[in-house]
């Protein structure tokens, strides 16, 4: 059975995560990496397997020790990620590439692709990783860390912070509409972009700074986390569980429906379809029984049962809480 989510941490203050136990290693032969900054600098240091194939627990585990992420965050994007990404069978998720070390795949439409997998939670307009249109939805792209530089000197006096992550994450946005003929800008990528301009000002920072937000990421150590996996040396996590705040000020500064490029570059339309932030409980709703439901129409046996467990740990997690919206129930009970 998958085992029940790790709970919150006992000790949830700041402390030295940069620590002997945890010394970071260059990625051998095989071991995968992805577009994840945070996960990739928790394998790369051995919080998570270093091979860069890991459980939900211990993906849940890794983020609150390593990096102080609050629990529902934790388990809200670590269960929805498996859920579409991962093998439900045996339990396991690659943070990158496909791969047989995750097991025996589920027949198709499953895909079991892996964090690198496009669309199902990776998305367009990352800030340091190319739109898939273009080849490289993954990597470390010195280009776009070059803006990243840029945006940074420009509106944080060099320093990546709120008002940094604001004038970038408009950008990447619309850098995407003008040059990227699919680029797709609904839910989940329309919530997990601003939630993600969040993370490096919010996780990328020393524990023992104070107002974070305003102070930010130094160029130096975002280009440790996002190029190199790994922690600057020294480094605290935040003083107390996050899940990054400011999304939604980010969002209001330069507001955009959820929409996509319908018919080439410069044709962004509306998709009313689509979650937003006026209607969040439709970003649960529409990924249970649209973007799950599609992976796995008729699923039988231990993967059924597997998914009605995965999807309730998800359900669980909602940010909008038990009750606001309707729980779902695709694959009925157990
Ligand atoms: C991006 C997964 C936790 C920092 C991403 C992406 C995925 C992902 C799939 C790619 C989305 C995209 O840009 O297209 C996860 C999962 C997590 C997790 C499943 C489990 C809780 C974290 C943590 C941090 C973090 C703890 C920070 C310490 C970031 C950042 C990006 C990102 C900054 C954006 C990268 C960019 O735009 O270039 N994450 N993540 N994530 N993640 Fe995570
Ligand atoms: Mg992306």
């Amino acid at each position: 059975l998958p085992p029940s989510p790790p709970p919150p941490l006992k000790f949830n203050g700041t402390k030295l995560v940069n620590d002997r136990d945890h010394p970071w290693k260059p990625i051998r032969k095989g071991d995968i990496r992805g577009p994840c900054p945070g996960l990739n600098t928790l394998a790369s240091h051995g919080y998570l397997p270093r091979d860069g194939v890991a459980t939900p627990s211990q993906i849940i585990e890794a983020v609150q020790e390593g990096f102080n992420m609050a629990s529902a965050t934790a388990r809200f994007a670590t269960y929805a990620a498996h859920l579409v990404d991962g093998n439900l069978v045996t339990d396991l998720l690659s943070i990158g590439g496909k791969t047989r070390r995750t097991g025996v795949d589920p027949p198709p439409p499953a895909i079991v692709g892996g964090l690198n997998t496009h669309s199902v939670f990776e998305g367009d307009s990352s800030m340091t990783r190319g739109d898939d249109f273009f080849g490289d939805n993954h990597s470390f792209n010195q280009t776009l860390f070059d803006q990243f530089v840029e945006y940074s000197n420009k509106y944080g006096g060099g320093f990546y912070n709120l008002a940094t992550a604001t004038e970038l994450r408009h950008r990447r946005i619309q850098e995407s509409i003008a040059t990227n003929p699919q680029f797709d800008f609904t839910s989940p990528r329309f919530f997990t972009a601003f939630a993600e301009s969040t993370f490096p000002y919010t996780f990328f920072v020393d524990g023992r700074i104070s107002d974070r937000a305003t102070a930010g990421l130094d160029m130096t150590n975002a280009t440790l986390f996002f190029r190199d996996s790994k922690y600057p040396l020294d480094f605290w996590r935040p003083p107390a569980p996050t899940g990054g705040t400011g999304a939604l000020q980010i969002f209001s500064a330069y507001p955009i429906a959820a929409g996509r490029n319908v018919n080439g570059v410069n044709t962004f339309t509306p998709d009313p379809t689509s979650a937003d932030f006026s209607n969040i409980c439709l970003l649960y709703t529409n990924f249970v029984n649209k973007t799950v439901k599609g992976l796995y129409p008729n699923p039988t046996g231990v993967l059924r049962r597997n998914l009605i467990i995965n999807l309730g740990y998800f359900y669980n997690a909602f940010p909008g809480g038990v009750g606001e919206c309707p729980e779902q129930f695709p694959y009925g009970t157990l």
